[in-house]
């Protein structure tokens, strides 16, 4: 018996991330969404590759909350995507109002899941959903960082031609402009970055992978990126479902590590069944520090906004 894993949202994310998971055997999925017919037409759709992906997952769709039921993990993509030029917290208000409304039916019918947040501004989106379930903070994390690594682990390995399987970094820091590339962090078959690539140059891909999201958002002119940000969400499941105890960068409620407290950001997560089991505390350069407090700060003032949104 697979476990289960419910996506709440069938649009670009949710519907590729439903693909993902179905097509690696991890878990069978529950696609839900709220226009009708659409999560089962995709998840119909999907099991009809079934028989040439070679997987016996299932993946229904429905216009129904209560199939979220005995859920171990829950993601959450609901929401509208940003246009070129806007950032992504200009989706505050219409976001705000949507996941407020899916925290409530996951906390009605899924109590006991963990919660993948993706949907954007996500670090705001996280600390809203903990707000509402009060879920502990080992089950509430947010999809970001696994993103922007491996836009930042790709630019590199486009730039010194080596293969993405040889690059090793790490972005922590929320989910916008003020992200932390650690390039101290950053390894090229155990070579240390700054060994490979000027400051210029490094300061370069750095740029790219801040603008990453927004590169994407440009180019498509309608939606944003989905096929990255699935195959991160994808990750994290695994690492959850597998127990594999993965490190990976997502963001998490923060009380005390990095100096930082009563805010949600991306930092090192130790992953496994039990969701969050660890934040794992990196040697930081006082530079870094200062980087990931003022992302950290960011994330406060949103949080501050959206709570001056709710209240009005
Ligand atoms: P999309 O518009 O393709 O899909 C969103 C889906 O949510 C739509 O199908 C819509 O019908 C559905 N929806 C809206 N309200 C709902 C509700 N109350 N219950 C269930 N479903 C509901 O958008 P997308 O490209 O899939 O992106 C989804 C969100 O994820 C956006 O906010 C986007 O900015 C964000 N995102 C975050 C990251 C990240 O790194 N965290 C990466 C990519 C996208
Ligand atoms: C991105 C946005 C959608 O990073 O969060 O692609």
């Amino acid at each position: 018996m697979k476990p289960k894993v419910s996506v709440i949202g069938a649009g670009q994310v949710g519907a590729t991330t439903a693909q993902r998971i179905v097509e690696k055997g991890l878990a069978d999925v529950v696609l839900a969404d709220i226009v009708e017919g659409m999560p089962q037409g995709k998840s119909l759709d999907l099991m009809e590759a079934a028989p040439l992906e070679k997987h016996d997952a299932k993946v229904i769709g429905t216009n129904d909350y209560s199939e979220i039921v005995g859920s171990e993990i829950v993601v959450v993509t609901a929401g509208v995507s940003r246009k070129p030029g806007m950032s992504r917290m200009d989706l505050l208000k219409t976001n705000a109002q949507i996941v407020k409304g899916v925290a409530e039916k996951v906390l009605q019918y899924a109590s006991q899941s963990i919660l993948i947040m993706v949907t954007n501004p996500l670090d705001v989106m996280t600390s809203l959903v903990h707000q509402i379930t009060r879920f502990p903070k080992q089950r509430v994390m947010g999809m970001a960082g696994v993103l922007d690594s491996a836009r930042f682990r790709y630019f590199i390995a486009e730039k010194l031609k080596v293969s993405v399987k040889d690059v090793n970094a790490m972005v922590l820091g929320g989910h916008g402009d003020d992200m932390v590339p650690l390039p101290n962090y950053t390894t090229v078959n155990s070579t240390p970055i700054s060994k490979l690539l000027s400051q210029d140059e490094l300061d370069a891909l750095i740029t790219r992978t801040r603008n990453g999201g927004a590169e994407i958002v440009s180019l498509l002119k309608q939606g944003s990126a989905y096929y990255a940000p699935a195959s991160s969400v994808t990750q994290m499941v695994k690492s959850i479902l597998l127990d594999e105890r993965e490190i990976l960068p997502c963001c998490t409620l923060l009380e005390g590590e990095y100096g930082l407290k009563g805010v949600f950001c991306g930092v090192p997560c130790r992953l496994g069944r039990k969701g969050v089991l660890e934040v794992v505390e990196l040697k930081l350069t006082d530079e870094e520090k200062k980087a990931l407090s003022k992302s950290a700060e960011s994330v406060r003032q949103g949080v501050q906004e959206l709570s001056s949104l709710l209240s009005s």
